[in-house]
């Protein structure tokens, strides 16, 4: 499939895809490549979720998590920003027709190109956190919205952020606002971001409640403060525990921020787009482990995709990944790896899974393959990345004209 038709939309009537028979349709038994399945709709419904419990709060989908462009075009369509971190990503969602100020440049560190470039494109908020930062756009880019990015980690999360970004709120952040008044620029915000796949939902209370002072502060000394940017961490793949924090940010929001004019805004990732993809990769080689005795212990499966493929994320987090077979129900189960295709002794999708007697060509379903996979697979000892095939259900085509 080349890359334009891999962008074409199946549009489908039924309640969901019906995996089996595309997978028959498509052939994919008979395929060297895996594939990935993605269906839009689960992300236009994602974006209802996100409305009923945010009404208040845009959020600016990040677009590192996954940029494929129909994913891309469909949060375009269905009214959402972008958060960039690149010159390449801010091409990216101009050249779908996205407006410049629907796109905040949310990577506090930025070269001086970058800096020229979102400049020459009218992309004018962008969040900072320290000084060299802060004195680097003042020289380059005196007239950007910037937006300070305070640290607030949770205790647990799949993949923090805090080590790397956002100024100590105690022991910088008054002073970096104080720098971007002394140097007459416009500040317009905070943000936090408590690390991808929060676990800790009280962690954006805290976070709130220290925006909040450092809001205050902000507008004590005149900075026309308007924005505070809450981040991501919003979990994919469990809709109570991403209810349960909505009620904790909005109970927060209105507590720390009553009476205080202020526009909230999100950069949720993972939340859109995880459940969203199903990987669908084949059996093509296998080994039996015996025991001493020789009785058979474990099978050891091949497929034809890996961690250096969609199973990307798995190499930096602690991902719960589930494998679902197509053999009949009541076979007998025994324990089995799922192996990635490549060399590498790394490439393991899965160990001490429960599976059936699997031969050459059978398929595996992998659900929830959306997040941090897409955009850091690479062709490493000579596979091809898996293309993408899109579906919509055909009663939610007006979401995307
Ligand atoms: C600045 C920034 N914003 C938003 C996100 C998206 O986070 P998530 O996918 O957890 O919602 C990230 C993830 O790394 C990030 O670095």
């Amino acid at each position: 499939m080349c890359s334009k038709e891999s962008e074409k939309i199946i549009i489908y009537n039924r309640e969901k895809i019906d995996l089996k028979s595309e997978i028959k349709r498509l052939k994919l038994s008979e395929q060297d490549d895996a594939v990935n399945l993605c269906d839009l709709t689960n992300i236009i419904k994602k974006f209802e979720i996100w409305e009923k419990h945010f009404p208040q709060i845009k959020p600016y989908y990040a677009i590192k998590c996954n940029d494929e462009s129909p994913v891309l075009k469909i949060m375009s369509s269905l009214g959402a920003g972008f958060d960039c971190a690149s010159k390449n990503e801010i091409e990216k969602v101009l050249k779908i027709g996205v407006h410049p100020n629907r796109i905040i440049y949310a990577n506090p560190m930025k070269s001086k190109s970058f800096i020229k470039h979102a400049k020459s494109k009218n992309v004018t908020d962008s969040t900072v956190d320290n000084e060299f930062e802060i004195y680097k756009m003042f020289k380059h880019y005196p007239t950007s919205n910037v937006i300070l990015r305070f640290r607030s980690d949770a205790k647990k999360v799949l993949s923090p952020l805090g080590n790397k970004f956002g100024c100590d709120a105690n022991e910088n952040a008054a002073a970096l606002i104080l720098l971007t008044k002394s140097l007459n620029m416009n500040m317009i915000g905070l943000s936090f971001h408590v690390g991808s796949g929060c676990l800790e939902l009280e962690a954006y209370e805290r976070a709130i409640s220290t925006g909040s002072s450092l809001y205050k502060f902000g507008k004590f000394i005149d900075h026309n403060l308007k924005v505070l940017d809450i981040g991501g961490g919003f979990p994919g793949d469990d809709d109570v525990m991403f209810a349960n924090i909505a009620e904790i940010v909005n109970k927060a929001l209105a507590k720390y921020f009553a009476g205080i004019d202020v526009d909230v805004i999100a950069e949720p990732g993972r939340f859109f787009v995880h459940t969203a993809y199903t990987n669908v990769s084949k059996v093509y080689a296998k080994r039996e482990i015996r025991a001493d005795d020789g009785k058979h212990e474990k099978t050891m499966y091949y497929v034809n995709d890996g961690v250096f493929g969609t199973f990307s994320c798995t190499l930096y987090e602690d991902l719960l990944i589930e494998a679902i077979h197509f053999k009949d129900e009541k076979s007998e189960l025994f324990d089995s790896f799922i192996w990635g295709p490549t060399c590498d002794g790394c490439d393991k999708i899965l160990e001490s899974v429960r599976l059936p007697n699997l031969e050459e060509g059978d398929l595996l379903a992998f659900p929830n393959m959306g997040a941090y996979t897409v955009p850091i697979m690479n062709d490493f000892n000579g596979f091809d990345r898996p293309k993408t095939i899109f579906y919509l259900r055909s009663d939610y085509i007006h979401c995307i004209y």
